[in-house]
């Protein structure tokens, strides 16, 4: 849970254009982990992952962010990591330690990223999006935390039911969110999984 006061900047953010994605693979019960892993390392899932979020933001808390290889921030993309301790630090990674100083370094990142493009970045309509849409990529603290906040899901839906202990918002039952795009099932190391997106509102999105 936030605060009002933390939900009023957060707002201020989206209305400034900065757009929430979240990007999560989940079973059949939007289980997304057990004890801080993933369910299931699904090669095709991760590349998707990598591509999907190359060159973007994320937002992860700190347990995520230490289930990572190496507990290290992916490459290629600038992560800033959600956790109360001070005297936390990850080589590669922008530690806030509230939703306000979150608010403040997407900010600034979505800045930075507008002046690279001032001095010769890219200038079309994707290099725009690129530069104002921030991931949020879990775990489950912060999906719940920020999901208000999200027009877009990216779900990786995996057909079985795993002993999960984290857990993503189920879409299917939250008011706000419909199914906009559901690819066809894949097949890979005995799990059947495909790629779903869903949109706030009534599917079409912006
Ligand atoms: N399937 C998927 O797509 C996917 C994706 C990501 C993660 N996961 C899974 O999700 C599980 C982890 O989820 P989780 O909920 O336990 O942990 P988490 O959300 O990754 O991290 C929680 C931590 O973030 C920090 N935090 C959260 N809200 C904060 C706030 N408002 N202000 C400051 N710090 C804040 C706190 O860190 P401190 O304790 O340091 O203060 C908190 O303990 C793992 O099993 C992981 O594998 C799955």
């Amino acid at each position: 849970m936030i605060r009002e006061e933390e939900a009023v900047l957060l707002r201020a953010l989206t209305e400034r254009g900065i757009r929430f994605h979240a990007i999560a693979a989940v079973d059949r019960n939007w289980g997304i982990g057990r004890d801080g892993r993933l369910l299931a390392r699904i090669p095709g899932d991760l590349k998707y992952f990598r591509e999907a979020t190359m060159g973007r933001m994320l937002i992860m808390g700190r347990k995520t962010l230490e289930s990572l290889p190496g507990g290290r921030p992916l490459q290629g993309r600038k992560t800033i990591v959600l956790t109360r301790r001070r005297d936390f630090a990850a080589a590669g990674a922008v530690a806030v330690h509230s939703i306000r100083e979150l608010v403040c370094e997407t900010e600034r990142a979505c800045a930075a990223a507008e002046d690279g493009m001032a001095a010769g970045g890219d200038q079309s309509a994707r290099g725009a999006d690129t530069r104002n849409t921030v991931f949020v990529a879990g775990g489950a603290t912060v999906y719940a935390t920020l999901l208000p906040y999200v027009d877009v899901c990216l779900i990786t839906k995996i057909d079985r039911i795993f002993d999960a202990d984290a857990f993503f918002p189920n879409l299917d039952a939250a008011d706000g969110f419909s199914l906009a795009r559901a690819g066809d099932p894949i097949e890979e190391d005995g799990l059947v999984y495909r790629f779903t997106e869903y949109r706030r509102g009534d599917g079409r999105g912006r």
